[in-house]
């Protein structure tokens, strides 16, 4: 069982929210359109951006699976 925690500190957005995200997309979208769907849904890194590779990193293991 996964822990939940807040990756976004400025946005307030946890891990679970950017799963949440990532529901109903695929991993043959390049990541660079998955992080763009990550953060039109949960406004993550649009405040200092210091989450971006944070984010990027749960992206890609979300996707290996
Ligand atoms: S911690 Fe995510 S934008 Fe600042």
């Amino acid at each position: 069982m996964k822990e939940n925690y807040i990756v976004c500190n400025c946005m307030q957005v946890s891990y679970f929210s950017i799963l949440d995200a990532l529901e109903g997309h695929n991993k043959f979208e390049d990541l660079l359109s998955l992080f763009d769907a990550v953060q039109a849904a949960t406004h993550c890194s649009t405040g200092c951006g210091g989450c971006h590779d944070k984010v990027m990193q749960i992206i890609s293991e979300a996707m290996m699976g």
